[in-house]
């Protein structure tokens, strides 16, 4: 066993849990815990390019009910990189069309002696619903507007990266925080680790409710720019949307799109950061994506090994 593996056999006491279902709820403690082992593995693993087959002989399935690029291969990838077997579930194409259940599919793939199912679905609250009815430990890889707590842990790691910190940093969430499960994790990512977060957008996707949970709401980018260190730029979601929330994505953009203007005006060593996918010139400018501040392609690097972190951890305890 070479000494990599060896540093790898024992979870730390911190961490409890056989299944990361969503980041409300989870004490500094846990969280700091899953941010230092993803930055071991990454580490470890050569920023996630070698094997560290500690996870070997078990075997993970992805059950994804909706599309993705980024979290399912980065899953995927992350079970391999420990050595683990993958199933790779779609909807589309499977059973589901002959009519079989959520849960039916997933007890039918967990026989398949699984022993952690990465679950993504378009309905809030399904990855509770499946750990309460498999043995097998549950990821939530995104449910709904609900939670999608790896892109918290990962948006959180590249920061702390980067700075060094959360605490004191002032974090803007920006666009549509109302459909957005990326806005919701990192809000009790970033707040538990005593970050300052602000969401920013239309009012018709910005409550003033969160000010109830300490988060600050504000609706003019131009206004809070100057005095935040992280900008994390959401995707508008249409597909969770019935109605229009703006006249039109022109109008959406002049007013949110971080551009090189905006730019300008935001501190000199401020992140831009996105979830992804982006959709360039509505809430950012290609020049800001692929600009000296932007971190976005090292988010996706930090979901891996996130991910690997995320499988070991509650695959081990
Ligand atoms: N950020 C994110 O969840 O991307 P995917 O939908 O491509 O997985």
């Amino acid at each position: 066993m070479s000494l990599d593996v060896a540093e790898f056999e024992t979870v730390p006491a911190a961490w409890t849990r056989r299944h990361l279902l969503d980041l409300e709820g989870l004490s500094a403690e846990e969280l700091t815990c899953l941010l230092d082992t993803a930055a071991q593995f990454k580490h470890a693993t050569d920023n996630c390019k070698r094997r560290l087959p500690v996870l070997a002989g078990r075997t993970v399935a992805n059950l994804f009910f909706e599309n993705s690029t980024r979290t399912r291969n980065s899953f995927s990838l992350a079970a391999k990189r420990l050595g683990a077997d993958t199933i790779e579930f779609t909807s589309s194409g499977s059973s589901v069309s002959k009519g079989e259940t959520f849960i039916d599919t997933a007890k039918n793939i967990e026989a398949m002696n699984v022993d952690a199912l990465v679950v993504r679905h378009s309905a809030p609250g399904t990855p509770h619903l499946l750990s309460n009815n498999v043995a097998c430990s549950v990821v939530n890889a995104g449910d709904g507007p609900h939670e999608h707590p790896t892109q918290g842990l990962l948006d959180i790691l590249t920061i702390r990266e980067h700075r060094g910190t959360l605490a004191g940093l002032t974090v803007a969430l920006v666009g549509d925080i109302a459909h957005s499960r990326t806005a919701r994790s990192n809000i009790w990512g970033l707040k538990t680790l005593g970050a300052h977060v602000i969401v920013c957008g239309p009012a018709t996707l910005v409550s003033r409710r969160w000010e109830e949970f300490g988060v600050e709401v504000a609706y003019k980018l131009d206004d809070i720019l100057p005095r935040c260190d992280v900008l994390n730029l959401l995707r508008i979601q249409f597909e969770r949307q019935y109605t229009r929330p703006f006249p039109s994505v022109r109008e959406y953009a002049l007013l949110y799109a971080m551009d090189r203007q905006r730019l300008r005006r935001a501190k000199d060593n401020v992140l831009i950061m996105a979830p992804g996918p982006i959709n360039r010139g509505v809430e950012i400018t290609p020049e800001v994506a692929d600009g000296p501040h932007s971190v976005i392609l090292d988010q996706v690097t930090n979901g891996l090994a996130v991910r690997m972190a995320v499988l070991w951890l509650v695959m081990n305890v």
